[in-house]
């Protein structure tokens, strides 16, 4: 293999500028050429190819964001838009490429890997929502920068002793909530997977407030609701007084943690050796605390849930 690209799809994630440094600088150890795609399929379908040097991924494993941006591309999912991007690849000579997003853009990769051009995924999302990872790039990060929030969040809330319910980010998965919820001590926390009644949620924060509790934090995952609601019911069934604070898109932001760009070093560099290996449709992922590359289809159809271990610790610690 000859010469390969690098592109950064769906939501960017703290770590990938990382991944795409590693990548680069492994490619070009093996002696390969090496492109970077701006914007993701987008870029892909119209060609927007940079060539990539050593410089050209100096001073960048400590940057938030992507430097090769990114984008949600709604023409790639069409088979028309893949055979248009399959041919701007093959046009320019490029043989196999890495992908780094979410499921959404593996399944981009996927389709380009069917069409001839190896593909190699590397799991780039806060969400920490795609089977077979121990952690993505960027939740390591995410997790941090939103306890960072939750702790000065918590001075203003035992000040005024008030309620506050706290929206943080992960799309249909918990994995941010339950973490953030449990190193940030939260009193209650809401995710997608676990069903919960308000009225428990109520009865806890009263027992709280019966043993002498000041204050108290509900963390909610945006996939199972929304805070301001939340926020709203208490408002309206309790005596407390509630604040509403959505995290929003500060935890896609900043300096990636040191987790966050080791992991990123380690997968981009692996991704190239397993294109250089003559591998394809395949994510590479530290699994079990092992390196390895799965089936982009063993990798769908895998249904995934986040470690509801925490979920119960959680709730014992904060009785
Ligand atoms: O997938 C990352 C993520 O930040 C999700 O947590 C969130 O639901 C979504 O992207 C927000 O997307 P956008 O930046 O397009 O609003």
């Amino acid at each position: 293999m000859e010469k390969i690209a690098v592109m950064t799809s769906g939501g960017d994630a703290p770590g990938m500028n990382a991944a795409v440094r590693a990548v680069v600088r492994t490619a070009l150890y093996l002696g390969m050429e090496v492109v970077g795609i701006r914007r993701g399929f987008t870029g892909v379908m119209n060609g927007e190819f940079v060539p990539m040097s050593l410089g050209s991924v100096a001073d960048t494993i400590q940057r938030g964001g992507t430097n090769l941006y990114t984008a949600r591309c709604e023409p790639f999912k069409t088979e028309e838009g893949q055979r248009e991007g399959y041919e701007a690849l093959k046009k320019a000579g490029i043989e196999g490429l890495v992908v780094i997003g979410g499921d959404g853009s593996f399944h981009g990769a996927q389709a380009l890997s069917r069409l001839g051009i190896r593909t190699i995924g590397l799991p780039g999302t806060i969400d920490n929502d795609i089977a077979y990872c121990d952690a993505t790039i960027g939740f390591d990060t995410a997790v941090n920068t939103a306890i960072e929030a939750i702790d000065k969040i918590r001075d203003t809330a035992t000040s005024h002793e008030r309620t506050y319910v706290v929206e943080v980010m992960g799309r249909n998965a918990g994995d941010i909530a339950l973490h953030v919820g449990l190193a940030g001590g939260a009193e209650s926390i809401l995710v997608p997977e676990r069903p919960f009644s308000m009225d428990d949620i109520i009865r806890k924060l009263e027992r709280g407030v019966a043993r002498g509790k000041k204050h108290s934090i509900i963390l909610v995952a945006e996939g199972a609701g929304r805070g301001m609601d939340i926020g709203k019911y208490l408002s309206e069934h309790t005596g407390f007084e509630v604040r509403v604070t959505v995290l929003g898109h500060i935890q896609r932001g900043g300096a990636p943690s040191a987790k966050d760009r080791v992991l990123a070093s380690q997968l981009g560099a692996y991704a190239v050796q397993l294109l250089r290996d003559g591998e394809s449709g395949k994510m590479a992922t530290i699994y079990k605390g092992v390196l390895q590359a799965i089936d982009f289809d063993t990798v769908f159809s895998t249904p995934r849930l986040p470690d509801m271990s925490l979920y119960d610790l959680a709730e014992t610690l904060a009785i």
